[in-house]
């Protein structure tokens, strides 16, 4: 092993020289690869370099002349944002300048911007107005092993565009693991031409490539022919030990902590890196460290937890790549993210739960959870090797060896197991008519397909011949919000409400807690909370805090301080409106704000009781077929009647009482399936609203 001390006296570990990064000796055979061929495949260990450095690589390359940019997706927006920063920072540019990233309703681009990292279901958006993505000469589809469910969709619409552009776009796939064969074969192998729509009202990509016919070379004996290559970056990785339990912990996130104290009391230097499943494990993680940090040897090396999720802001994810302090030990505790698409310097030990949360989404109830879900080997593998980046590292298994054994090899692709109405749209709206011709990697079942037809059209988005409806369809495909409510948005005009569901939109976008609290002061919350409370239920309540929070929060700090509000959280729900009234103002939809602003000053009146009765009308156009009656003993049944309901603590309807209400969102934690954002509704208007979903049922 070389020894770098000298160097690392003077260069600071951030700024590595990426010269000695693994990558850096491919980068002539990398290039040459991506000249020649339209895909190249990179596999590499996490770390390797893939994601910062290939798309500087190419800019130095030449492949941004003429203005060309180029794009590097990625599954996550936390990914997103870290690794542009890093790459801005390495580029020597403020971040938005040459280097730039773009997320669902953040825009850190402009004119002068080459390298673009942005989520792959942005590119699929920008798809839309550009079928051909005609602005980039690369398009880097990062993470592809993840298999994201807009990551596989991407994969089937490059196909195709790579038809019409086999000359000037290159294709590149990066994944950590080894199904590099899989992606090559998908794009090596034929595709079926898709039938003609019958008079295309707008150029879509089956036009282009039905009439534009296969220009793909023919391919020869090597796999991938002439269409692409595998390129693999072996790359250094140190041995980790692997550590298991002799008994599955009864709970993990405690067993989890006492490991991190374990660690920390007994073995030498080095970060931790504990994989937990989701924001609430990961802040309670966090807490117990800092509560029993200060039971530790008054000399002994403090312990500094952080938490990484992708609800944070920036700013917040940032401090894990910071070092830690002299004489302290980092703990990160942090969702799947830190499993592959970002690389935190100086883990020294895993600790893995081996559980993941997952998105299933079940066909026959509609419902969509989020489960903590055991991992597969592959992804016990990779959260192993995060330990082995710098040195001999060690990894502690929560779980049996037998318990290993069992797992599956690898995870179930998202496009197998989700709610396929949003992408549906997108593609009907691409102009891939046939869904099941469509060529997926992966094919998604049936049953999932059929659901999610069925549920655009009870939207209204789909005709009796599951063809987009103009304008309604096409403007939900747009519109940066899932169906439900870009349905509930459109249908906002016509209730005399649509100032308000704006507010109630981005609200809902947000993607953040709106309370905000330190430790101790929840009941304090819960009151102030209560301030903005209305009867009909969360949607209103959230309306309330908005309007507030425009009136009086915006200027005084103190506002938000006072409330436990969430200053950051609400501030990019200003700015999520703002754009959301954009694309409505595209549609020659006209906002009207001044019905609205009566209401500020008395915020809880939210324009009177008839306003609010309109709202939730509105609500239920869009979100009918999240619907619940509520029972005796206060819990809720979805309408077909078999799953068990409850109110999320966080809602209003926790222990108040209500006949029937619709919901934003559902979510298993454990063996409680929690809504949250929940109105009441009048059982009515379900039948009045949505004649068709109810007359299936
Ligand atoms: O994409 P891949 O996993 O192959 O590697 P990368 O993300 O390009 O990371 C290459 C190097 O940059 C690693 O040593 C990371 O630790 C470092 N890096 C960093 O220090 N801070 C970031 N925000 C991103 C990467
Ligand atoms: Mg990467």
């Amino acid at each position: 092993m070389a020894d770098f001390d000298l160097s690392a006296n003077f260069i600071p570990s951030l700024h590595k020289p990426a010269s000695l990064l693994p990558i850096a000796r491919h980068r002539q055979n990398l290039l040459y690869l991506i000249e020649k061929y339209p895909v190249t495949i990179v596999v590499g260990h996490t770390g390797s370099g893939k994601t910062t450095q290939i798309p500087q690589y190419l800019e130095q390359a030449g492949w941004c002349a003429e203005g060309k940019i180029i794009a590097v997706t990625q599954p996550r927006r936390v990914a997103a944002t870290t690794v542009a920063i890093r790459v801005a920072e390495e580029a020597g540019c403020k971040v938005g300048e040459e280097v730039g990233y773009s997320i669902r309703f953040e825009d850190v681009t402009s004119a002068s911007t080459r390298i673009k990292f942005l989520t792959d279901g942005l590119l699929l958006r920008e798809a839309l107005i550009d079928p051909l993505l005609s602005r980039y000469s690369v398009i880097m589809v990062d993470e592809a092993h993840e298999r994201s469910l807009s990551t596989d969709v991407l994969l089937g619409v490059l196909k195709k565009i790579l038809k019409r552009r086999p000359n000037d776009l290159r294709i590149i796939i990066s994944s950590a693991t080894l199904q590099a064969e899989d992606f090559l074969k998908f794009f090596a192998g034929d595709t079926e031409i898709q039938p003609k729509p019958a008079t295309p009202a707008a150029v879509t990509l089956d036009d282009l490539v039905s009439q534009g016919g296969s220009t793909a070379p023919d391919t020869d004996n090597v796999l991938g022919g002439n269409i692409g290559r595998i390129i693999s970056l072996e790359g250094r990785m140190y041995p980790v030990d692997v550590l298991y339990v002799e008994k599955p912990a009864e709970d993990y996130v405690e067993k989890a902590v006492q490991t991190v104290f374990d660690i920390h009391t007994k073995e030498p230097d080095g970060d931790i890196l504990v994989f937990l499943t989701g924001r609430e494990e990961i802040d309670t993680a966090v807490q117990a460290i800092s509560e029993r940090a200060a039971n530790l040897h008054p000399r002994a090396q403090t312990i500094m937890p952080l938490p990484l999720y992708a609800g944070l802001s920036t700013e917040q994810q940032m401090y894990v790549f910071e070092e830690a302090p002299e004489n302290t030990r980092k703990v990160i505790f942090s969702t799947n993210i830190a499993e592959a698409s970002i690389t935190i310097d100086g883990i020294v030990y895993v600790v893995d739960t081996g559980f993941v949360k997952l998105r299933a989404f079940n066909p026959l109830t509609g419902i969509e959870t989020l489960t903590a879900t055991p991992i597969s080997k592959a992804s016990a593998t990779q959260r192993a090797g995060r330990a082995g980046r710098t040195k001999t590292g060690k990894c502690y298994r929560l779980y049996t060896e037998s318990t290993f054994q069992s797992l599956e090899d690898a995870t179930i692709p998202e496009i197998q197991r989700s709610n396929l109405a949003p992408v549906i749209l997108q593609l009907k709206a691409l102009g891939i008519d046939n869904i099941v011709r469509f060529d997926f990697i992966t094919s998604p079942p049936a049953e999932l397909v059929i659901r999610a037809l069925e549920l655009l059209y009870s939207l209204g988005a789909l005709d009796d011949y599951a063809k987009l409806t103009r304008p309604l369809g096409t403007r939900m495909a747009e519109l940066a919000v899932e169906p439900m409510m870009a349905k509930t948005l459109l249908s906002a005009s016509s209730f005399g409400c649509l100032s308000e569901i704006l507010t109630i939109a981005a609200m809902t976008s947000v993607g953040g807690n709106i309370w905000f609290h330190h430790d101790g002061e929840k009941k304090k919350m819960e009151t102030a909370r209560r301030k903005f409370a209305v009867e009909e239920g969360d949607h209103i309540t959230l309306l309330n805090v908005y309007q507030a929070f425009v009136t009086k929060g915006r200027k005084e700090t103190k506002f938000c301080h006072d409330n436990y509000i969430n200053f950051k959280a609400l501030t990019r729900a200003v700015s999520i409106r703002a754009q959301l009234k954009r694309y409505l103002e595209r549609f020659g939809i006209v906002v009207d704000e001044t019905l609205s602003s009566n209401a500020n000053k008395h915020p809880l009146a939210v324009g009177g009781p008839d306003k609010g009765e309109k709202i939730r009308r509105c609500l239920t156009t869009g979100f009918f077929a999240h619907a619940a009656k509520m029972q005796p003993d206060g819990t809720f049944r979805n309408v077909a009647g078999g799953t068990i309901l409850h109110a999320h603590p966080s809602s209003l309807m926790f222990n108040r009482r209500a006949d029937w209400v619709i919901f934003h969102e559902v979510m298993e934690t454990g063996n409680k399936t929690f809504i949250r954002d929940v109105t009441k509704i009048e059982k009515s208007w379900l039948v009045e609203y949505a004649p068709d979903f109810y007359k299936i049922r």
